[in-house]
Parts: structure tokens; sequence; C-alpha cells
């Protein structure tokens, strides 16, 4: 996989840059900062999980980790700097809200800690009543069954308000304040592709959108662009919702992504970010088939997820304990899934693939 140079593009100039360029690098330290702390943190509250499968080889060092994350964040100024993307809307708050988040991240911490020893699971294998199902899939008004867990042993799975509130947080910590930046390299090939064509009558949609928070960079960047938001749990596209509040043109679906029942043709963009990885492998190629038909000819795909085995060697073992530790049921398969094959077998034409910290952005065309 290519190590690519920071994005390049026009670069901006002014004499606004070099502060614009600090004011950046200040809010990305303070946010770093918020969730180093409690990163480092949640070490000491933990213990580590024995893996049931032996892991070939030791993790880097966090030394390694932590310099590869100033990368990130490196290529996330220069992009802003080449006029891809502004910078996140957040900038100022972000801290604030790394902070605030802290005691409830803490509270529940523990009980995700009780779930991860005792290995359990299951707790939302019947939806809570009210958490209101989309369509039968496989029985009478249920999810689908691969669906009704408790990913990486979160508090009532995908299913409630409480678990939405948690969940950008937790990914943040998890990444050491990375998670948005990793999102953003999304906003990379979709500016190419908008700046190829006239922004009047296009649109996106974003496949497991989770608590908005692509969409939010997306429209801070395009706010005349109409996107859609598509989730499967209700609580989160709730927290969707309030995130893209102050933006117009947006609209939520609640339904699978591999059956979207959404108009034929009807979109030029589709974002995926980090569901492939929640999926099991025979879901994957539906909602890629799925994916195709939804999109224009010429319509463009981008997928960011987590890396791959190989993509990035020194990170292979830490992959292998995400998915044995983190209760990912899926994720050891998706880390050997021919997701290149994946994509033309579907009718999508590969473009381009990218690591960005412990992502992968792929890019894929529909050409006909
Ligand atoms: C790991 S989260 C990713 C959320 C978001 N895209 C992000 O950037 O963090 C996975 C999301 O996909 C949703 N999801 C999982 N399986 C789904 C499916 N088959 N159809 C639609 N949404 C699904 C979950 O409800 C959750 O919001």
């Amino acid at each position: 996989m290519s190590e690519p140079a920071p994005s390049s593009g026009p670069a901006s100039s002014g004499s606004e840059q070099p502060l614009l360029q600090a004011a950046l690098a200040l809010g990305q330290a303070a946010r770093v900062a918020a969730y180093w702390s409690q990163y480092a943190l949640s070490r000491r509250l933990t213990r580590p999980v024995r893996s049931r499968r032996p892991i070939a080889g030791e993790g880097p060092g966090l030394g390694y980790v932590l310099q590869d994350l100033r990368l990130l964040l490196r290529r996330d100024r220069d992009n802003v700097a080449a006029g891809l993307y502004r910078p996140p809307h957040d900038l100022l708050e972000a801290p604030l809200r790394a902070l605030a988040g802290a005691p409830r991240y803490l509270r529940d911490l523990r009980q995700v800690e009780r779930r991860r020893h005792a290995r359990r699971h299951n707790e939302v294998s019947r939806p809570p009543p009210g958490s209101g199902p989309p369509r039968d899939l496989v029985g009478e008004g249920a999810y689908p069954k691969y669906y009704l867990q408790n990913f990486h042993y979160q508090t009532d799975g995908w299913l409630s308000a409480e678990s939405a509130a948690l969940y950008d947080h937790q990914v943040e910590v998890l990444f050491v304040g990375g998670a948005d930046a990793m999102r953003r390299q999304a906003l990379v090939p979709l500016a190419g592709f908008l700046r190829e064509r006239r922004q009047a009558g296009l649109r996106l949609l974003d496949l497991g959108c989770g608590t908005g928070r692509l969409l939010s960079f997306v429209k801070d960047n395009w706010p005349r662009l109409p996107v859609t938001a598509l989730d499967l749990s209700p609580a989160y596209l709730e927290a969707a919702r309030r995130q893209l509040a102050p933006w117009r043109d947006t609209a939520f679906v609640q339904a699978p992504a591999e059956a979207t029942g959404l108009p034929e043709a009807g979109f030029d963009m589709i974002t995926a970010v980090y569901l492939f990885h929640e999926l099991p492998a025979r879901v994957r190629p539906q909602v890629l088939r799925e994916v195709v038909r939804l999109l224009r000819p010429g319509g463009l795909f981008v997928l960011v997820d987590s890396l791959q085995k190989g993509d990035h060697p020194p990170y292979d073992p830490l992959l292998d304990y995400f998915s044995e530790a983190f209760h990912e049921p899926y994720h050891a398969s998706y880390l050997k899934a021919d997701l290149e094959g994946l994509l033309r077998r579907a009718g999508l034409v590969p473009e381009g693939l990218e690591r960005a910290f412990f992502s992968r952005v792929m890019t894929a065309r529909r050409t006909v």
C-alpha cells in the first residue's frame, strides 16, 4: 500500500496561512492531549484480555504510534493548507468536548471492562422494546441477527441513545484523538470529484453514518450539497440529526446498507466509514452491489475502514489483537478480505488506495 506524501494541491498563500496553521496545530495538540490522558488512564484502569488465538509478533511501541499520529495530523493540516478542505468546524470546541466527555466515558469503561473479561457480547441479541426495527430481514420485526451484539463490548449495542452518546468519544480515545482526522481523508477524493463538476444536482449518501461525523465535515465544506445519512440504528440517526442540525438539505434513512430501499442511480458519491469491518463476510458484497445500484454512472465510492493485514506490517499484531480483545466479530475476516476483488466483482473500478494512520482510504468508480 502506498504511504502517501501529504496530499498535494494548490497550496493557498497569504498572510493568514501561518496563523491558520498555528491555530490548527494548537487545536489538534489540545485535542490529542485530552484523549491521550484518557487513553493512558484507561490502560491503568483496565487489564489486557488474553487472546485465545496466537498473535504473531509484537506491535510497535507507543512512541512509534504517536509519531505516526503526528504524521496524520500533519497531513490533515497540509490538506487544509492545500485548500482541499476547511479546518474542522469544531476546532475550538473539540478539546473541551474531549474533556467534558471523560466522566461519562470512564463510568462506562467499568461496564465495558466487565463485559470484556466475561466475554459477554450478546446482551442485545433481542432488540430492546421501542428500538424501532426498520424492516424484516431475519424474522418478524427483527434487525439482522449479526447486528444485535455488543460490538467492542459497547453498552446497549448500537441501540440506545447512551451508546450513541459514548461512541465518538470511545473511538477518539482508542485512536488517541486521530479518528476525525482519519475520517477527513475521505474529503480528499470528494474534493477532487466535486472540483471537476458543477455541484448543482449532485447528491451524496453516507452508509452506516453513525452519529454523522463525516457528514458534518462534508456539509461544512459543501453546505449546498444534499446529503443522505443512512444507518440501521435509530439512536445513532437521532445523534446524526442533531449533529447536522446547522445545515440544510440533509435526509435521514433508517435501513440496512445492503437493502436501502433508496431509488436506483440516485447518488453521485457514496461514502462508508468504518462500516465494512462490522459486517459479516457474506454481507459485504451485498452492500457493494447496493452501492453500484445506487450510484449514477461515473459516480464515486469512498471506503474508509480499518487497515488490513499487510497494509502496514508493523501494525499487523495490533490488528489481530483488536479483533480478539475488543469483540469485533467480523474484523478477523475483514482483515484478510480481498476488498479490491469485491469492488471489481460488484462492478466498481478501484482507483485509489492510501493509508492514513490505522485506516485505509479506498476509492472506486461506477464507470457504466
Ligand atoms: C463503527 S460505526 C461507524 C459510524 C461512522 N460511519 C463513523 O465514521 O464512525 C458502524 C455504524 O454502522 C451502522 N451499521 C452497522 N451495520 C449496518 C448495516 N447493515 N446497515 C446500516 N448501518 C449499519 C451502525 O449502526 C453504526 O452506526
